[in-house]
């Protein structure tokens, strides 16, 4: 630490030195009024996780993912490996980029939801992302529930973490601006992230984090049943797409999602994500272009203003 005079005296140098690395090390928000214990916390929570963990016999089935659709493994997962079973070619499953315990817990979670409501319930009350123990609120997603469009972003930033909302903060307005040059009301949409909690001091989520929120999102897609899918920025792009692209090269190229909870594939795209576009403006011509194609995939008139 610092020897440096403070006039304020030691203590306050010492508390000054504590703040300046805490935000160094990201933590620039509080998450409550009382100090919490995390590792009491995550040990209580393993014990109780084992006591209530039922013994499966040694062949238990484990759930199959295709071939297609699914998110090649990702290294530095936390997943807990398990031996391959058999595949039960009649049933479809999540598109997975990784197994274990958590994953398992997520994707059964969010499977059985039956309505927004409910899966918001299950997102709230699943324990397997450590990015809950930071973030102050769940992050879930908003808009119509039975939108067109539904729009996702990667995880919310310091302003959604405080509102509990997505895109609230500037590039939520940049957003709002673009929907509405081509005359979408920001209500009319249903906006969410890949992940529903705040990555301390924004930082970019880890694999494991992805991996753990992926099925609370693919089931959102299915319950809204949009007409088109919009992947704002490269991470969402690469968790929902599927694909290991950079986006310049999947922004304007269409495909099909298909998910084994949708009767029908959905038109899915990926563009440059609002928070790019307000440090690289020049690129707004880009997202110009793909907000024209994205309006004539809805099925909506032009003859609407131009993006700012
Ligand atoms: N960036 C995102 O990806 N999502 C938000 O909700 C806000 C900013």
């Amino acid at each position: 630490m610092s020897s440096t005079h403070h006039p304020a005296g030691p203590q306050q140098a010492a508390i000054g030195a504590l703040l300046r690395w805490m935000r160094m090390a990201g933590i620039d928000g509080a998450t409550g009024n009382a100090p919490r214990d995390r590792f009491a916390e995550t040990q209580a929570e393993a014990q109780r996780r084992q006591a209530a963990a039922p013994r499966p016999p040694a062949a238990a089935a484990q759930p199959a993912h295709p071939a297609s659709g699914a998110l090649p493994p990702v290294a530095g997962a936390r997943a807990i490996e398990r031996p391959a079973a058999p595949p039960a070619a009649s049933t479809p499953e999540w598109p997975s980029i990784g197994s274990g315990i958590a994953a398992d817990d997520a994707r059964e979670r969010a499977r059985t939801a039956q309505s927004l409501a409910e899966l918001r319930d299950a997102y709230a009350a699943f324990e397997g992302c450590a990015l809950k123990a930071t973030a102050r609120t769940l992050v879930f997603g908003n808009g119509a529930e039975n939108a067109e469009l539904m729009l996702i972003g990667e995880a919310p930033g310091r302003e959604e973490d405080t509102a509990g909302e997505p895109f609230v903060g500037r590039s939520g307005q940049l957003l709002n601006r673009m929907l509405a040059a081509i005359g979408l009301e920001r209500d009319a949409v249903r906006v969410t992230n890949v992940i529903a909690w705040r990555p301390p001091g924004n930082r970019a989520p880890t694999p494991a984090e992805t991996e753990m929120c992926l099925p609370f999102v693919l089931r959102q897609i299915e319950l809204v049943q949009p007409k088109v899918i919009v992947c704002l920025g490269s991470p969402s792009a690469k968790a929902i797409l599927s694909s290991n692209d950079g986006i310049m090269r999947m922004r304007g190229r269409w495909t099909d999602l298909t998910l084994p909870g949708l009767a029908t594939p959905l038109r899915a795209t990926a563009m440059l994500h609002p928070a790019y576009l307000l440090r690289q403006p020049a690129q707004k011509r880009l997202a110009w272009r793909d907000l024209l194609a994205v309006q004539s995939a809805l099925g909506l008139s032009s003859h609407v203003g131009k993006a700012t």
